[in-house]
């Protein structure tokens, strides 16, 4: 059955001492009694030594990218075996900033889920709509169409190490959220459809985590929602008392 999750997305954000440091925060300021599973996506540079800093700790690391090559002439791009290698063994694929500033496709991110899978990773699928996408009603569609084509390549056991992470376009670093209402009705939505393709066991099975400007205020009620099943944080997540509680209120 699913757990709540909560991970926090440090997207281009933090040198190596402020890595550090809010690493060092979070352990002082994390729950430790919590059903939740934490997690901390650092930059690149940073992934080595925050695995080993969080070695002892109940906070595991990802990655907020690779590339889908096995490797080889790929100038500035990092492969599934590297972060094994560091014992980085989650990726964050699909996000909106990849999607819209380096022209990720829905066949490159496929291509990317893949090969973490292949290399036995677990991955952070995100999606979510654009604002237009949204005033056009067509929100549904373009989420659908994200997930079909961004997953439904995959075998049904292959899901045991997919995470999904709706983000509306239009609620990343806007100060907007989306209302827990309308987190739930796409949740929903995700979830059957997931249904609809593997089957009820995978459906129930697979965690669904919202991000969009979660915050310590909205945090609650978002989480409260019966098809939220906790978050994925940018902002927030690089302050560590904003971070814990945000996961405290998904605990
Ligand atoms: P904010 O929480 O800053 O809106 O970012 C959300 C996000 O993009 C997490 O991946």
């Amino acid at each position: 059955m699913r757990h709540p999750i909560v991970a926090g997305n440090w997207k281009m954000n933090k040198n190596a001492e402020e890595t550090e440091d809010l690493l060092n925060d979070l352990i002082n300021q994390l729950p430790t009694d919590k059903e939740v599973e934490i997690i901390v996506a650092p930059t690149f540079i940073n992934l080595a030594s925050a695995v080993e800093h969080l070695e002892f700790t109940n906070i595991s690391v990802a990655a907020q990218n690779m590339h889908q090559a096995e490797n080889g002439a790929f100038t500035g791009e990092i492969s599934a075996d590297m972060l094994k290698s560091i014992g980085v063994h989650t990726v964050i694929l699909g996000h909106s900033e990849r999607r819209s500033l380096f022209g990720e496709t829905d066949a490159i991110i496929a291509a990317k889920v893949n090969q973490a899978l292949k290399y036995h990773m677990r991955v952070i699928f995100c999606f979510g709509e654009e604002l237009k996408e949204r005033q056009e009603k067509q929100h549904f569609a373009v989420v659908e169409n994200q997930l079909r084509n961004g997953l439904f390549q995959l075998e049904a056991t292959a899901w045991e190490n997919i995470v999904l992470a709706y983000e509306p376009v239009w609620a990343i670093g806007t100060g907007e959220t989306a209302s827990p209402e309308q987190a739930q009705e796409m949740h929903e939505f995700i979830r059957t459809t997931i249904r609809q393709q593997y089957g009820q066991e995978v459906a129930d099975n697979t965690a669904i985590l919202y991000g969009g400007s979660v915050k310590p205020d909205n945090a609650g009620e978002i989480f409260s929602k019966p098809d939220v099943d906790g978050g994925l944080i940018g902002g927030a997540a690089l302050k560590a008392a904003d971070f814990a509680a945000i996961v405290n209120a998904a605990g």
